[in-house]
């Protein structure tokens, strides 16, 4: 294999910038040439491809972001989409393909891959670490890093006004951010998708943590752990428990952004070398994880197929640790 592509797509998340560089710096030092693809798929339809050198990721290892851009592409999820994709990549004489995202983005790989014989190497990145095949995504670690931040920062004005805040982290599917932030930042509840818990259960817990003269509560929820989101938790419990003074804060977008960490620095690093290094070895139509501090490849299929559950045992944990 002599040239390929790369590509970035789905959610953005902090690491991606350092996987690229390895991919390029990796790729070029295997003596092939290597091509960036803007815009994920929306760029491989419209042939929105250039050719990357070393210096073309210089100084990128430690910036959030996507030097490549990211966007979802409707049109990919065609037949028509994916062949105007596949005549693009010929054109430029692309022999196989780097992706870095997520589930999408692996569904989408799995589909091309198989339609077109392309084959295609993934590295897992997204702050959600919900793909099966890997017990980090790059991107996860910073998230939470940074969702911890702002739930230090609330828990001091909770603290002195004493209040209970409902903190809402990222997650429209999975708890992963929730729960780690949970644990990490003393919450006294966590709601996620995966493990809802009965409402009777939070009210019950509050009630009773207040009881006994708590100065302040977190409950941190995940975007898709309950109708509403941090709102509708608050809602509810305001309206069983109205002598608690209550507040709600979205992190939102701000989990996204900002510099990686140093665990995804070199998460992200390692897996761009050894998607490369996958693709010289002849693999195709699969990601590259980190399962129990092993590089591994995982076909697409099952990433994408199989769910990485929440482990339930940290979900009880939480509670357990606020008594
Ligand atoms: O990247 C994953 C994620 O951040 C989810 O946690 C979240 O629900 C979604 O992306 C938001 O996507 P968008 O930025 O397209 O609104």
């Amino acid at each position: 294999m002599k040239r390929i592509g790369v590509f970035t797509s789905g959610g953005d998340a902090p690491g991606m910038n350092a996987c690229l560089r390895a991919v390029v710096r990796t790729a070029t030092y295997q003596g092939m040439e290597v091509y960036g693809i803007r815009r994920g798929y929306s760029g491989m339809i419209s042939g929105d491809v250039f050719r990357m050198q070393p210096s073309s990721v210089s100084n990128i290892v430690h910036t959030g972001g996507t030097l490549l851009k990211s966007a979802r592409s409707e049109e990919f999820l065609t037949p028509e989409g994916r062949r105007k994709a596949y005549g693009e990549l010929r054109k430029h004489g692309i022999e196989g393909l780097v992706a870095l995202g997520g589930n999408g983005t692996f569904q989408g790989a799995r589909i091309f891959g198989e339609e077109f014989g392309i084959p295609i190497v993934g590295a897992p990145c997204t702050i959600d670490n919900d793909l099966f095949g890997t017990d980090h995504t790059i991107g996860f670690d910073t998230a939470v890093n940074t969702a911890l931040d702002a739930v230090d920062r609330i828990r001091d004005t909770a603290d002195s006004h004493e209040r209970v805040f409902f903190v809402e982290v990222m997650g429209r599917d999975s708890g992963f951010i929730a729960v780690s932030c949970a644990i990490g930042g003393g919450a006294e509840a966590v709601i996620t998708p995966e493990e809802p818990i009965p409402m009777s259960y939070l009210l019950d817990s509050l009630n009773a943590r207040w009881q006994r003269a708590k100065s302040s509560s977190i409950v941190i929820v995940a975007e898709g752990g309950i109708e509403g989101g941090a709102h509708g938790a608050a809602t509810r419990v305001r309206d069983a428990l109205p002598h608690l003074d209550t507040r709600v804060t979205i992190l939102g977008h701000v989990q996204r952004g900002g510099a990686p960490s140093a665990f995804d620095r070199r998460l992200a690093s390692e897996l761009g070398f050894g998607c490369v290094q996958g693709l010289l070895a002849g693999r195709g139509g699969a990601m590259l994880g980190l399962l129990a501090s092993r590089q591994t490849f995982t076909s697409f299929g099952e990433a994408v197929s199989r769910r990485k559950g929440l482990d339930p045992y940290r979900v009880k944990m939480v509670g357990k640790l606020s008594v």
